[in-house]
């Protein structure tokens, strides 16, 4: 297992080009499913779920083969049944079910084991995809599903907390061949979600009102192979956009979208970072002004998104004050917290909230990545902190972050890949 090894202090300056996004590019793979055809994928990022991703639809009879950060997927010949121990590893690979159903008529995936950001269930899943007319029983810790045909219907998606990203998915990637017209409401409006909804239309698929909370899907009886460019990740952009509040440096992220980052942008500006559009770019600058404490509660797009709220924590440990950090989308994505605490970071956690006592320095210290991007704001703290800090199983980041060692290297960052 690898570590990172952090020197701090040093101002990040430069040019960052940020990669597709991963929780766009792993349900579009997964859509591939859908047609015999050969489909190509651009921009595909070179990480860890996204291999386990084509090792999975291999397990199923696809052929996949990546160049570069183009991959291309032929599922001519595939039957139902992957490899449990690949499907048990990522949660992702849920949404193979609802392409499976669609083309096959059967499914079988593991039950995803929950993880340390909570128990992640797939009943809004299986909800939906049973008022498509699938039936599942549960065996041996997989899932299995069947139908003699799917077709369309109503389907409310909203849970407890709201819509569900990859439920989304899959319902959407079920119904584009399910016989008549399938209405989601309460949808998800991630930009992953409408960059999925394009790759299906180029596939032949009839989706209206994506991005919206009300999908309509017109079932085709098949889908052709189609290419596609994904979107970039605007979860990594808003990660290295932090990097240069936190280092009192300036970023330039080619490619990142503004408008997918909306509240995040909002959020650091409120802060007192300076964001600026250049072109297709951002620009980010810590400005000489002091910064102000911001509370944040993360929501459903576009709302603030969860997997910023760690990375934003460590920006606040930097403000002199009180940041109030309310956790709304999973019920313990706080892992990063202890482990801010052993760099000297002061804060308290009331239910779904954490309350942030910025303007302390951090003092650098060996700390454990657990979920990903608990494990980006723990490199960023180290970023920040005097002195050295060791961010052990990096494996973590490696899921999600392309060469993020490299590309923060290459804009001054004292950082090193060390075997742990
Ligand atoms: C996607 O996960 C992302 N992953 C997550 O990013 C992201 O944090 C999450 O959406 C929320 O934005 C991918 O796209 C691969 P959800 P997903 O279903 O779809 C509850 C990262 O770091 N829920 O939108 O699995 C669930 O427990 C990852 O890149 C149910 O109750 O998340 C959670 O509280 C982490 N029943 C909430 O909904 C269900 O059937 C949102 O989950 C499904 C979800």
């Amino acid at each position: 297992m690898d570590a990172f090894q952090i020197r701090g202090g040093r101002a990040l300056r430069g040019e960052v080009t940020i990669s597709g996004s991963k929780n766009a590019a792993l349900p579009i793979m997964a859509a591939a499913l859908l047609t015999r055809e050969p489909c190509v994928i651009r921009r595909v990022p070179n990480l860890s779920d996204v291999q386990f991703m084509g090792d999975i639809l291999r397990s199923l009879g696809a052929k996949v083969e990546f160049s570069g950060d183009t991959v291309t997927i032929e599922a001519r010949d595939i039957q139902e049944f992957g490899d449990y121990e690949l499907i048990r590893k990522m949660r992702a690979s849920v949404c193979i079910m609802g392409p499976l159903l669609a083309r096959l008529r059967r499914a079988r995936v593991s039950l995803p084991g929950g993880c340390v950001i909570g128990a992640r269930p797939i009943d809004l899943h299986l909800k939906g995809l049973r008022m498509l007319g699938a039936k599942f029983n549960i065996r041996g810790g997989y899932v299995v599903g069947s139908t003699p045909a799917l077709s369309g219907a109503e389907v409310f998606l909203g849970g407890r907390v709201g819509p569900t990203v990859l439920g989304t998915a899959n319902i959407m990637m079920a119904a584009t061949l399910a016989q008549g017209v399938t209405i989601i409401e309460s949808a998800a409006c991630e930009p992953e979600v409408v960059d999925l909804a394009k790759f299906l239309t180029s596939m032949g698929a009839r989706i209206q009102g994506a991005g919206s909370p009300t999908l309509t899907i017109t079932g085709m009886p098949e889908l052709r192979g189609a290419e596609h460019d994904v979107i970039p990740d605007r979860i990594e952009a808003a990660t290295f956009a932090i990097a240069a509040a936190v280092t009192k440096g300036s970023l330039v992220l080619k490619g990142a979208r503004a408008d997918h980052m909306g509240a995040i942008l909002d959020k650091l500006r409120e802060a007192g970072v300076s964001i600026r559009r250049q072109g297709n770019d951002l620009a980010v600058e810590r400005s000489r002004r002091r910064l102000r404490p911001v509370d944040i509660t993360t929501q459903p797009y576009a709302g603030f998104p969860t997997d910023v709220q760690a990375q934003m924590m460590v920006l606040m440990l930097q403000v002199p004050g009180i940041s109030v950090i309310t956790e709304r989308i999973f019920e313990s994505r706080f892992m990063h917290v202890p482990e801010l605490c052993r760099l000297g970071a002061q804060i308290s956690i009331e239910g779904p909230s954490a309350i942030v006592k910025g303007g302390e320095p951090l003092s650098g210290a060996p700390v454990m990545a657990s979920d990903l991007r608990a494990s980006a704001a723990l490199v960023l703290a180290g970023l920040a902190a005097e002195g050295v800090t060791t961010v052990k199983r990096v494996y973590h980041l490696d899921r999600g972050y392309e060469r993020m060692d490299e590309k923060l290297r290459a804009v001054g960052a004292r950082i090193e890949r060390i075997p742990e």
